[in-house]
């Protein structure tokens, strides 16, 4: 696995993570090109922010769209050209939970962002961007962005 890092901030305000998220779009907006989108894994604990970043991905990316937790739901999808898809892994417990979502098509279709994506490791693609939060206190988080390649 090849890891590069593409930034690292300290976030202290919900508003400095969701321009973390604006700052990932800008990037992955460069990437997309013909096969599958790009795909966003979300590292961080409970509460850590990484709905707060997503908004700020999704700020970008499909402007307009309500960005809320798809904790119950598993996937949210934001429309746009091209649609972002937004992941919550939470209550995912084994390939067969992934499978009954048909996740496996979901790269052709748009962008996708994954919270909790510890639940899935054996389901990323080859390439990805592995965004960790670091929750250091109650209003500040360590944020890093990578470009992962297995
Ligand atoms: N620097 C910060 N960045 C992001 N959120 C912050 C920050 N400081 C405080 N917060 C608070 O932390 C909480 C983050 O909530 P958020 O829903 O984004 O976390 P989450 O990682 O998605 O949680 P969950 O694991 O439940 O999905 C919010 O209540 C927000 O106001
Ligand atoms: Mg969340």
């Amino acid at each position: 696995m090849k890891a590069e890092q593409l930034f690292s901030v300290l976030s202290v305000s919900p508003e400095d993570t969701e321009n973390a998220g604006k700052k990932v779009a800008e990037i992955i907006s460069g990437y997309i090109v013909t096969g599958d989108y790009p795909t966003v894994a979300l590292y961080g604990d409970l509460g850590a922010g990484k709905t707060c970043f997503v908004r700020g991905l999704a700020d970008v990316l499909t402007p307009g769209a309500p960005v809320k937790s798809p904790t119950y739901t598993v996937v949210n999808e934001y429309p746009g050209n091209p649609s972002l898809f937004h992941f919550d892994m939470y209550r995912i417990e084994s390939e067969d939970d992934l499978y009954s979502i048909g996740f496996e098509d979901y790269p052709e279709r748009g962008i996708s962002v994954i919270e909790w994506s510890e639940k899935i490791p054996y389901a990323l693609p080859r390439e990805y961007i592995r965004v960790t939060i670091d929750k250091i206190s109650d209003t500040e988080r360590n944020i890093t962005a990578e470009k992962i390649k297995i």
